[in-house]
């Protein structure tokens, strides 16, 4: 199978499996306040990202890697979604185009369609220094996402099987390219034991990505005959994972994993995040509703924000975490035993 088949695959079973809604957010209910005492016009929804400079708390999280025309033509419509709407975008891996030249257009679709726009580049932590010079300099990236996946890598049986030194990469890669690093999981989430280790490197920031949404460990044992079954429940629910990473790292804090509208996005800023992504419920929009119904849906995530930014009280974003909310179920259980009280 070619690279672009297993690709397209991806984006086949990531529809197909969809989202499991495991991430924990449903645990989390806010306290109404009947006298928030602001106004919708006194809202901001800019969000506090530093370097990352975004003007949106919502980004389209990375998700097509090199994999042919299709590939670029969703790049293509993506992009202009993310200008249409003022929003940053991450692209899928570079690595395909770092190794065979002709799947550039791959990417250099996304800055010829939104010139001005916040672009991350994407490369795994098996990247060397000059692959992150090179990555970023193909679509002039604002900022550069290194994805960790070792449960992906590890249910594919074609996926590497040693992933030693990566800590050392992503370091040497932060110290010398010009942009914000961002490292990610690609939805089995990161702890506070991963945070600390990553808080001494130079990177910018970490989106945890956590469990409850795509599952790459679902969508590789679709394409394989002995399936790793045990993997299929294994991450760390994305609402717990921003307070895991929250405790351990001081910098920007993005969440992804299951993100699905805008009441998960308060919540995620809730929990203490800096902005959130999406991955599988816009490609689903995308693909199945068209370029169109995505740029509605996320002018429409961008009002929700502000009305419930409203009932709540919160003028700006970085009010949420003050904002009183109770915590049930298996998420409160989860952060009881992990000592987050
Ligand atoms: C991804 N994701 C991903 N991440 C990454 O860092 N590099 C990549 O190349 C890809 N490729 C990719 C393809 C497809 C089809 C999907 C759906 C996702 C992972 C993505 O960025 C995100 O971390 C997870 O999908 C979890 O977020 P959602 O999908 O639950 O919102």
């Amino acid at each position: 199978m070619s690279r672009a088949e297993r690709k397209m695959d991806h984006i086949q079973y990531a529809l197909s499996t969809g989202q499991s809604s495991k991430n924990m957010f449903d645990d989390i209910r806010f306290v109404h306040q009947a006298l928030p005492d602001v106004a919708v016009s006194d809202n901001c929804i800019k969000p506090e990202t530093g370097d990352l400079k975004m003007k949106s708390p919502v980004f389209i999280n990375a998700m097509t890697g090199g994999g042919g025309h299709d590939t670029q033509q969703l790049n293509g419509l993506l992009a202009r979604v993310a200008r249409e709407t003022g929003i940053a975008m991450a692209v899928g891996s570079q690595m395909a185009a770092l190794k065979d030249a002709s799947e550039r257009r791959t990417y250099s679709v996304v800055r010829k369609e939104n010139p001005n726009g916040i672009l991350f580049g994407n490369l795994g932590s098996e990247a060397t220094v000059q692959q992150a010079h090179d990555a970023i300099e193909m679509i002039e990236a604002d900022a550069l996402q290194i994805h960790l996946n070792v449960i992906q890598e590890l249910t594919m049986p074609e996926g590497d099987r040693d992933f030693r030194g990566a800590l050392e990469r992503i370091q040497a890669i932060a110290e010398q390219v010009k942009v914000p690093v961002i490292v990610k999981e690609t939805g089995f989430g990161m702890s506070r034991e991963t945070a600390g280790k990553l808080k001494q490197s130079a990177i910018a920031a970490i989106d945890v990505s956590g469990f409850g949404g795509t599952n790459f460990a679902q969508i590789e044992n679709e394409r394989r005959r002995k399936k790793l079954a045990y993997f299929e429940d294994w991450g760390i629910p994305t609402a717990a994972s921003i307070v895991e990473v929250k405790s351990a790292f001081d910098k920007i804090v993005l969440a992804s994993g299951g993100i699905q509208d805008a009441q998960d996005i308060i919540k995620a800023f809730l929990l203490g995040a800096d902005a959130v992504g999406l991955a599988g419920s816009f490609l689903k929009t995308a693909m199945q509703q068209g370029e169109k119904q995505l740029i509605a849906d996320i002018e429409s995530l961008h009002e929700d924000l502000s009305m419930m930014m409203t009932a709540l009280g919160a003028k700006k974003l970085i009010d949420l975490p003050k904002c009183p909310a109770i915590i049930t179920g298996e998420l409160a259980q989860y952060l009881s035993m992990r000592g987050f009280d």
